[in-house]
């Protein structure tokens, strides 16, 4: 498989102005203008294969959109390089902008007082469709994103769930190659945020593109990424898949169990660390490299009726990455 995405040794550093607080530091900023050096990015290889959909994850202010935002073109690294399609982003060639797309969750793209078929018809003439293949598309995206009945009415009249199709719509009618999606869930209710979801999945199936796709929602993530990049404080803490961030970073699993008859703590405790108990059900932690063993001895010692393995859920070892202090 190529690569569609190669960065190497990415950063951007964001000049900011420094102000002592109150009047008296305001004056003196005036005169004395001092500057500071915020670190968004720092140094990030990655490389993305073609049709593959990344998940890009991890905490506010950790530097996702100032990523997406150089690939797409928008802003110029400090340092370092990338090649998206054999181009250069921030170059911003025609032939570059007109094979990928952005939509921010959180900023419209749409014209406020135009209907939203007036901003595709502007798309159109943006990015130099035929009507054959605009009118194809057209169709294709109403039928998906379920457009029809708001396709004609202004846009500042939309709910944010109507709006977030339509700048889907938008974003997509030219058929880009390489999409880049930040925070395109939030705010929207599970029911929407469940149906951008599939409608993307099959974005990238049907035309097989290539997807970087930041959210807090880690639904979304689970559902769609072939691969995990988790960035903190500007630097990729993990690059993989699920399975593997799991496997990597945790070293226990649960095993969870309910009796044919009430038992005692006591009788769990050499098993393994008890989490949850009444004398019906119970919960207890492993290791991992010692779970078949484990549960093979409760079999055998005490009078379960029901036994199952679980691993720790995506959240909770997300959770436990960010609040780690020793990997950033
Ligand atoms: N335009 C800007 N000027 C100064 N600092 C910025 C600007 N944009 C982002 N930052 C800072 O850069 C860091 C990364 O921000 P951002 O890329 O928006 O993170 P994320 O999208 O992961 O929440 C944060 O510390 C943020 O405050
Ligand atoms: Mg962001």
């Amino acid at each position: 498989m190529s690569n569609v995405i190669e960065i190497k040794n990415l950063s951007k550093s964001y000049r900011i102005h420094k102000k002592d607080p109150g009047l008296k530091g305001s004056l003196k900023s005036l005169i004395n203008r001092q500057y500071e050096m915020v670190e968004a990015v720092k140094g990030i290889d990655l490389t993305i294969s073609h049709g593959q959909l990344i998940g890009f994850i991890g905490p506010n202010g950790a530097g996702k959109t100032t990523t997406i935002k150089m690939l797409s073109g928008l802003l110029y690294p400090t340092t370092g390089q990338a090649n998206v399609l054999g181009f250069t982003p921030w170059q911003r060639k025609k032939d570059y902008l007109k094979q990928i797309s952005l939509v921010m969750g959180q900023k419209a793209q749409l014209w406020w007082d135009l209907p939203l078929y007036d901003s595709l018809l502007l798309q159109r003439d943006i990015y130099e469709m035929t009507k054959p293949d605009f009118n194809q598309s057209l169709l294709e995206l109403t039928e998906l994103l379920e457009l029809k009945d708001f396709l004609k009415i202004q846009v500042r009249k939309l709910s944010l769930g109507q709006r977030m199709r339509g700048e889907l719509a938008a974003a997509l009618i030219y058929y880009p190659k390489v999409l880049f999606l930040d925070e395109p869930t939030i705010g929207l209710d599970v029911v929407v945020q469940k149906k951008i979801r599939e409608f993307i999945k099959h974005y990238q199936q049907q035309h097989q593109a290539t997807i970087i796709l930041t959210s807090h929602n880690l639904d979304d993530v689970r559902q769609l990424a072939d691969r995990l990049v988790i960035i903190d404080h500007g630097q990729i803490a993990f690059n993989g898949t699920t399975t593997e961030l799991i496997n990597r970073h945790v070293d226990h699993k649960r095993i969870v169990l309910t009796f044919t008859q009430p038992i005692n703590k006591s009788d769990l405790e050499p098993f393994g660390q008890v989490t949850k108990f009444n004398p019906h059900r119970a919960s207890i932690q492993v290791p991992r490299a010692d779970t078949t063993r484990r549960a093979a001895a409760l079999l055998e010692k005490l009078p379960i009726e029901d036994i199952t393995i679980e691993e720790p859920s995506l959240e909770n070892v997300v959770r436990e990455l960010f609040t780690k202090q020793d990997y950033a």
